[in-house]
């Protein structure tokens, strides 16, 4: 179903040597000045043969059957892995789940990953959060069909931290990560590996998704279809590294280094102990944070990673302790319309926003100390200066909304292939500042997305104030940028319903290095970003995987 419009210009991405599976190698000066990708569906069908990988990897998505719940199986799918090249750590399988596998990394490590689709349907797959080039950042465009193989071949340029990978292809992410596509890749570096954090059985990743099963106890995705989907799909159980078990057994006095992703498709959590006792967040998507912040909750929205400190030193053996999702008054702001009304259905057995639930129990084991620790200087990663932004007086604004008729958007459009607007271009090695907008930054006809999209897509007439279908269908987005880590300059919330700001308004972390935010209704948010090393096309877009899979998602591009 690829919709092949061809460019007929061959154009090569600025590369800065590295190798881009598939394309030629030009040096930089002579490579051509434009940028626009041709639709060279060759993009990564061919390995290079003189990339000379560190780390390399067979990684073929399958069809599976896996017993999610004990007595009856799930139509599922998961990635197999199987390493060609790398160390005894580089692959570590999460048993008995449909998720994975662990891909772990060095900093500079050339990394190739030879990505064959052996499910019954089209896919690509995106390295969340990696500084990539556009060939190798899982452009939904590049999808290949069953029995294909896409070559990936980039060196990690990121920083250590926790990032992931999922398929891509468009209007089926959220099946197929739902299915159970989906992995960790760990990025360590020789600045994180100089501090005393612990490793090995001491670093455990968590996985947190939500999913519904029928009354056979069969995973179903979107049971109620459409309506369902415009708000994206919210589950009825918790999932912890794709297993139902969520009850991880510690060991008193040790220390651990928690490696949280909210791997959902939509839902959002407000995680807390029960006991009470702040949270310990060390770091974010992009890794680690100056110094560890604490905080009596988080807000974790889809797509968002953080590194949570766990000392068991005062507990006492067999004590149980819990992470929990605390009830965040969300419900009815989806409601109205979105909830109760129009897009709800009675038959939803969803988790409510509003309600307590468990997300993982941690139970104490007998004694055994490890030599970690937790320094109050993790990080000397200085953010981006604000002074350095090209357009500090003017944010390149995103409204995120609905300003067509059921229809999630950015700026009044959405995705359309490799097309991109003209408000969508940005200079290599500058500096910006984005205005992400839920609502929020209501003078926003002074912006530069003003009236003319409006104009240019019809529906001035209906919506032309932008305070018509736009406010009445304010939902949560999960705003996320491909490519970099951005900054948080700031959090705007003046126009965010009162009880619920007042209830998530301490659970929030603007520091350090993301790629995700999640962007409450009425919120708007500044970014700061740099755009470095590579050319080409990328994505940004909302990571409700509903959202994203209705069009919520534009490319923007680097030249
Ligand atoms: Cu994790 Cu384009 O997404
Ligand atoms: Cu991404
Ligand atoms: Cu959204």
């Amino acid at each position: 179903m690829k919709e092949k419009t061809h460019c007929t210009r061959r154009n090569f991405v600025g590369t800065l040597g590295l190798a881009t599976g598939g394309l030629c190698l030009l040096p930089l000066a002579v490579s051509c000045k434009s940028d626009t990708p041709s639709k060279s569906i060759n993009a990564g069908k061919k390995m290079t043969e003189d990339f000379d990988a560190d780390v390399d990897i067979q990684l073929q998505a399958i069809q599976t059957k896996t017993n999610i719940l004990p007595d009856s199986t799930s139509d599922t799918y998961s990635y197999k892995a199987s390493q060609i090249k790398g160390t005894n750590d580089t692959l570590a399988k999460i048993e008995g789940s449909t998720l994975g596998p662990i891909i772990r990394v060095n900093k500079g490590d050339k990394v190739r990953i030879r990505f064959q689709n052996e499910i019954p349907e089209e896919s690509i797959i995106h390295w969340h959060g990696l500084h990539v080039s556009h060939e190798n950042d899982g452009h939904p465009e590049y999808v290949i069909d069953s029995g294909e193989t896409y070559f990936y071949e980039f060196e990690v340029l990121n920083r250590a931290g926790t990032y992931w990978f999922h398929p891509h292809p468009h209007r089926k992410t959220g099946e197929q990560v739902y299915k159970g596509l989906a992995g960790l890749f760990i990025v360590s570096d020789e600045e994180e590996g100089a501090l005393n954090l612990p490793t090995g059985d001491y670093d455990i990743p968590i996985v947190i998704q939500d999913r519904t099963f029928d009354e056979n106890g069969k995973l179903i995705y979107l049971p109620n279809g459409r309506m369902n989907q415009m708000r994206g799909f919210l589950g009825d159980e918790i999932l912890i590294n794709g297993k139902t078990n969520k009850t991880l057994s510690l060991n008193k006095d040790g220390k651990y280094r928690l490696r949280l992703l909210n791997g959902s498709n939509s839902r959002a959590y407000k995680l807390a102990w029960d006991t009470g006792e702040p949270l310990t967040i060390f770091g974010v998507d992009g890794g680690l944070l100056d110094s560890p912040k604490t905080l009596p909750y988080l807000i974790l929205g889809p797509a968002q990673r953080v590194d949570l400190w766990l000392d068991l030193s005062n507990r006492s053996e067999n004590e149980q302790l819990k992470l929990i999702h605390l009830p965040i008054p969300l419900d009815n702001i989806m409601g109205g319309m979105m909830g109760g009304g129009m897009m709800g259905s009675p038959s939803d057995t969803a988790l409510p926003y509003n309600s307590q639930f468990d997300i993982l129990n941690i139970a104490v084991g007998s004694s055994r100390n490890n030599e970690a620790s937790l320094p109050n200087s993790l990080s000397s990663s200085s953010a981006l200066n604000l002074a350095d932004a090209i357009n500090r007086a003017n944010p390149r604004t995103f409204n995120f909304g609905m300003e067509k008729m059921m229809e999630w958007t950015i700026n009044g459009r959405t995705y359309d292939g490799f097309e991109v607007a003209e408000d969508e271009i940005v200079k290599l090695n500058t500096t910006e500042i984005w205005r992400i907008n839920n609502g929020g930054n209501i003078n926003r006809e002074s912006q530069n997305s003003g009236g003319g999209m409006m104009g240019m897509h019809g529906n001035g007439g209906m919506m032309g104030n932008n305070q018509g279908m736009g406010n009445m269908m304010q939902m949560p987005h999960p705003v996320h940028i491909h490519q970099l880590q951005f900054n948080i300059v700031s959090r705007n919330s003046e126009n965010v319903n009162p009880n619920l700001w007042e209830n998530v308004k301490d659970g929030f972390i603007d520091e350090g290095w993301q790629d995700s935010v999640y962007l409450l209704p009425g919120m708007y948010m500044d970014l700061i970003m740099r755009f470095e090393d590579f050319k080409g096309l990328f994505l940004y877009h909302c990571h409700n995987l509903e959202h994203e899979d209705m069009g919520m998602m534009r490319n923007f591009k680097i030249v």
